[in-house]
């Protein structure tokens, strides 16, 4: 087993380590708070005209929209509110960070936004932390992928090979590969980033068994609950289908019985095929 400081260097080594597109860097840093974060981020918004067309796109799909016409960035951010808002903004520079958009790429795009709408819903049921910030966390978790995925072609396209072929999971298909895994990488990432430390936590331990000692217990509900959506939309075969990689899913950490996971996993797959395909036009 690699010492921590040497899984880092490999990956520095290895790894070209991207910046976060400035759009997003920015509104993930606006807090709700007051009148004046929301004027910021129509200004952050409407300075690039093809992304707040792609923005208005969304937010007038009948899912978000819900069938009123919403024709300025403004409007958009009131119509379906700020934290909406700053979700698909993270949504559509994640997308944006694929250098090509094939199937694989698309299929873990899909898993992001699945894993992001599961996350929220469990959020909303068991109030241990805000949903709005459970979405971000659940979008945000598999970043790691997308990196080594465009950083390193041809060597990740055998661990998605092994993935598909032996039913392993990423995580250790990556290790045994590659030497590290999505989830040291992204580590990395969440600090060049200076992303909040809630989703540092969620997208370096979201494999973890045991998480080191937090002084804040939220980053370990956070974490907690990306797992369980990421496992549920495993089980309900979104994004990717692996079934003998499915973690178990532990219902009582968060408080939830398993009749309310079933709920909750009723309720993903009820909405998640309609807000998938409209924000897939992202
Ligand atoms: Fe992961
Ligand atoms: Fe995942």
């Amino acid at each position: 087993m690699m010492s921590e400081n040497s899984i880092e260097k490999l990956i520095l080594d290895t790894v070209d380590l991207p910046s976060l597109p400035p759009v997003a860097s920015k509104v993930l840093q606006l807090i709700n708070k007051d009148g004046s974060s929301i004027v910021e981020m129509e200004e952050l918004i409407a300075k690039d005209q093809a992304f707040s067309a792609r923005i208005l796109r969304v937010a007038n799909s009948p899912y978000y929209g819900r069938g009123r016409s919403i024709e300025t960035v403004s409007s958009a951010i009131l119509m379906i509110g700020f934290n909406t808002m700053k979700s698909l903004v993270v949504a559509a520079s994640l997308k944006d960070m694929h250098n090509r958009f094939g199937l694989f790429e698309k299929k873990l795009w899909e898993h992001s936004l699945a894993v992001s709408i599961a996350a929220s819903m469990i959020a909303k049921r068991t109030r241990l932390v805000h949903d709005e910030e459970a979405m971000v966390a659940g979008l945000l978790h598999d970043v790691g992928k997308t990196v080594l995925n465009n950083n390193m072609a041809d060597k990740y396209s055998l661990v998605i090979q092994k993935v598909f072929d032996e039913g392993a999971s990423f995580y250790a298909a990556e290790i045994e590969m590659l030497g590290f895994n999505h989830c040291n990488v992204g580590g990395l990432i969440a600090r060049k980033w200076k992303l909040p430390k809630g989703l540092e936590v969620v997208i370096e331990y979201h494999h973890a068994d045991e998480l080191p000692a937090f002084d804040d217990s939220s980053n370990e509900v956070l974490c907690g609950i990306v797992k369980t959506a990421d496992a549920l939309c495993l089980n309900l075969g979104i994004g990717f289908q692996m079934h003998k990689a499915i973690p178990d899913i532990d219902v009582q950490a968060l408080g939830l019985t398993s009749a309310d996971l079933d709920k909750v996993s009723a309720d993903v797959e009820a909405s998640v095929q309609q807000q998938l395909a409209e924000l897939l036009a992202l």
